[in-house]
């Protein structure tokens, strides 16, 4: 039985990785390492958590001792690694936090592994997975492959671009069999309501303003969570030791119009006069270095490895607003808190 340790699990696509992985390969034992920050909710593995092949380990990866005796406890043969802070707006009142987690925590996992499989490396895998905002930001023509130069604009941004620096020297220095991913913006089920999307679901909910950054015209390119969470068992399994994969929904929306769809579907699904949601929406301060299109060129995992996404917008929008149309007990209990305290801070 091989065992594989995937950090963040509790999060929003790492719940999503996690379940896969403990219903894909049940002859694989899963260890979900994770912190349980205010973005981790064991909540969103109800379905897996008496699972044979399923065990929870409660570990800050900024602690290097903590990690290294439960990389010592489960001598897991391979790592997926995606525990990290996540929040670009976050990052921007609190940088340090992002260093800390980001980059220390990184390498705090690269050296456990490096320590425990001790240049012994057939049948290893270290997997980092990371965003495409490394690259920066695009004009309205072109798109970001595994080629584009780096050129983080965010703290967040530029402390995934460091960790993606460590995760390839200890490829070139140490030899340690690693592969990377940078993929665009998800969407889906169990998103934390910071986010654009659920943020707009929550609020249209509570019927409170929705608040659209500066004049809206930003573009992201959208990936349902499952998509992702396919493209990445797929790099995991196929992917080639030091390569890179960059994993996109070939589906860009400018944030307003986006937001208009999103509201004509509340709309619809609450039983709202057309054009109700609409009217919440309120044009705020613009975030500081906002980057104004991120779009992936995502030919290379599609051409190597077989993977393309498997939703359209259209039905992924509906399975995500229906999520969250049934799971407002889930809603209320993340936005309860701490929650409120950071909405007020970053909306006064
Ligand atoms: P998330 O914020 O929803 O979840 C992060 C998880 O990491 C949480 O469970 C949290 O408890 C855990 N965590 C945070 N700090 C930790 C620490 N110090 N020690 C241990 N665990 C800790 O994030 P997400 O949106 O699911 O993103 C997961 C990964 O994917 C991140 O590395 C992110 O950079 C990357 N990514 C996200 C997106 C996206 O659109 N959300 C796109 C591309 C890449
Ligand atoms: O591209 C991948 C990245 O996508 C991931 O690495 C990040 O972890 C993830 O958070 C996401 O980053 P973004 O900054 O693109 O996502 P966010 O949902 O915060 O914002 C999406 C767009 O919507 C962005 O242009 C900012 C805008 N926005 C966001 C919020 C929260 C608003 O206009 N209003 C808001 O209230």
């Amino acid at each position: 039985m091989k065992t594989i340790l995937i950090t963040g699990g509790a999060g929003f696509i790492g719940s999503h990785v996690v379940r896969r992985f403990v219903q894909q390969h049940p002859t694989s034992m899963i260890i979900n390492l994770d912190a349980l920050t205010y973005a981790g909710n064991l909540e969103n593995l109800k379905d897996v958590e008496k699972a044979h092949n399923y065990a929870f380990e409660k570990v800050d990866i900024r602690d290097a001792a903590a990690v290294k005796s439960c990389f010592d406890k489960h001598q897991p043969d391979a790592v997926i690694h995606l525990a990290a802070e996540s929040h670009v707006d976050r990052s921007i009142a609190d940088p340090l936090a992002f260093v800390e987690t980001n980059v220390i925590g990184t390498a705090n996992l690269l050296n456990a592994a490096k320590e425990l499989w001790q240049g012994a490396f057939e049948g290893k895998r270290f997997y980092h997975i990371s965003t495409d905002e490394v690259f920066g930001a695009l004009g309205a023509e072109g798109f970001f492959t595994e080629e584009t130069p780096y050129s983080p604009n965010s703290p967040y941004s530029a402390s995934k671009a460091a960790s993606d620096h460590f995760v390839r020297a200890y490829h070139e220095t140490y030899g340690l069999p690693v592969v990377l991913s940078n993929c665009s913006n998800n969407y889906g089920p169990n998103h934390f309501p910071e986010k654009l999307i659920p943020l707009m679901i929550h609020n249209i909910l509570q019927g409170k303003p929705l608040p659209v950054y500066g004049d809206g015209k930003y573009t992201r390119d959208w990936l349902y969570v499952e998509d992702h969470a396919a493209a990445i068992e797929t790099v995991f399994l196929h992917g080639q030791n030091g390569q890179t994969y960059c994993i996109g929904g070939w589906n860009e929306w400018k944030n307003i119009d986006l937001v208009h769809v999103l509201c004509d579907l509340m709309d619809k699904n609450l039983g709202h006069p057309q054009g109700q949601s609409r009217g919440l929406i309120t044009f705020v301060k613009d975030r500081p270095g906002h980057d104004l299109r991120y779009a992936i060129d995502a030919s290379k995992i599609y051409r190597e490895l077989g993977w393309k996404p498997q939703e359209t917008f259209e039905t992924g929008l509906a399975k995500t607003i229906e999520w969250y149309l049934q799971n407002e007990a889930w809603l209320d209990n993340v936005t309860s808190g701490a929650y409120q305290t950071y909405y007020v801070k970053q909306y006064a």
